[in-house]
């Protein structure tokens, strides 16, 4: 498993209190020892998450090893994305919003648009095509773009768990306080 790049007691400001990134990174480590179970008698023990739920896609007998291989990639990805405070865009960064995104606030209203519309638990991401073009796509339930042949640089978890209790079901606020917390850096390494 990925170390978190931050200390899980301070919580993620301003988006999860220190409380509600322990709930949330415990579901993480369930996944883990969920996928490495399921895992521990098939040939792909030895792969990681990215390559173990690439390798049971689609295959319906090992659907339980594929929901939960992709489960803690996502949540490992959206960990990654963050950063107490928030770490703002560069330059360079800012350049690249604005050529594919238009500016913050609309790259921003988007998100929050494509959140709303999600009905049920999910994922909003920012994703290259294979046409090395960048969007803003929507996966149900725990659907890992990479399934898709979409490379993400930026992940959001919509499930219930992750703003219900906390945000009292106000989508919108959460999404805007998690703005506030990515770690553009690492968004721009990817
Ligand atoms: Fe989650």
């Amino acid at each position: 498993m990925k170390p978190l790049p931050y200390p899980l007691s301070g919580g993620i400001s301003p988006v999860f209190s220190p409380f509600q990134l322990h709930m949330h990174h415990n579901m993480l480590n369930e996944y883990v020892k969920k996928t490495n179970k399921l895992a521990n008698e098939t040939e792909w023990i030895t792969l990681d998450a990215a390559g173990m739920l690439l390798a049971t896609s689609g295959k319906a007998e090992h659907a339980a090893l594929h929901a939960s291989a992709a489960e803690t990639w996502n949540h490992e990805f959206f960990f990654q994305c963050m950063k107490p405070g928030g770490q703002p865009p560069s330059e360079e960064m800012t350049e690249f919003i604005k050529l594919h995104f238009g500016n913050m606030e609309d790259f921003l209203e988007r998100m929050i648009y494509n959140a709303q519309a999600l009905f049920s638990n999910g994922w909003v991401w920012v994703v290259a095509n294979s046409k090395t073009a960048y969007e803003i796509v929507s996966t149900p339930d725990g659907t890992c773009p990479l399934t898709l042949g979409l490379y993400p640089i930026l992940g959001l978890d919509l499930w219930e768990h992750a703003y219900f209790a906390q945000y009292n079901g106000r989508k919108q606020d959460y999404v805007r306080d998690w703005w506030n917390a990515i770690d553009w850096d690492f968004v721009e390494n990817r």
